[in-house]
């Protein structure tokens, strides 16, 4: 573990800021191996730091995965109601960056969301180049029309006002009005316009899986932290 100046560690987790850092450690809240710091510019193991008692949470960066409930936006803009950010810790929207969801659900869309202040992650996670795997529970409104898994696999469907098809997806037809669909890319309002497209309106949509993960244990409106990937940091 690499050490890192306090007044650093403590504005990079959302605590306060580095300049507010010095009141904090004077106030003898802080302590490093059990013992009580004072120097904003000492250098410690973040592992080794606890603030009123307690551990920093993921001080080299977070990655958490968040069972998104419907009703919640993926955005900070209040205007849009109400948001993912009021349902999680306070503090990781106080971290320096600020938390961010890789990706973004739309407020009636339930299921696996990734929340992190580990920038690359989101670009790597979101860009259509890496591929990775996102799998959605759909229910539409009418009976699925014949051969729309072979429409979907064959990478040609144009979506209105997008200049590329999509990538090949694939749909698994699970009853008449349910299907899983598989996508290595997140273009806007994506799997809502593929069924649309072809005449039927989702009415319910969950993500079950992005990438290796999936929600096992994880009841609407909880979360748990989850490793960052070996070569990622914030
Ligand atoms: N596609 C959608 O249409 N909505 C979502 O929330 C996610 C993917």
């Amino acid at each position: 573990m690499s050490l890192r100046r306090l007044d650093q560690i403590l504005s990079s987790c959302g605590y306060c800021t580095r300049s507010e850092a010095r009141f904090w450690l004077r106030g003898g809240r802080v302590t490093v191996d059990g013992q009580p710091a004072s120097k904003p510019d000492a250098k410690a193991d973040p592992t080794k730091v606890l603030v009123d008692g307690k551990p920093i949470e993921a001080p080299d960066g977070l990655l958490a995965i968040y069972h998104k409930p419907a009703g919640l936006v993926c955005s900070r803009d209040e205007r849009e109601g109400d948001s993912i950010y009021g349902a999680l810790p306070a503090l990781w929207s106080e971290r320096n960056p600020p938390v961010t969801s890789i990706g973004r659900l739309d407020k009636d869309t339930t299921g696996l969301l990734f929340i992190t202040d580990v920038g690359d992650l989101v670009q790597r996670w979101t860009s259509p180049k890496h591929k990775v795997p996102k799998v959605y529970e759909v229910a539409v409104d009418r009976d699925l029309p014949a051969g729309l898994a072979e429409l979907f696999a064959a990478g040609t469907l144009r979506l209105e006002d997008e200049d590329k098809p999509c990538l090949p997806a694939k749909l698994k037809i699970i009853g008449p009005r349910e299907a899983r669909l598989e996508l290595i890319e997140g273009k806007f309002h994506q799997v809502k316009r593929m069924f649309g497209s072809q005449g039927c309106n989702v009415v319910r949509l969950h993500r079950s899986r992005f990438g290796d993960l999936d929600l096992t244990g994880l009841a609407e409106g909880e979360w748990r932290l989850v490793e960052v990937p070996a070569g990622f940091s914030r």
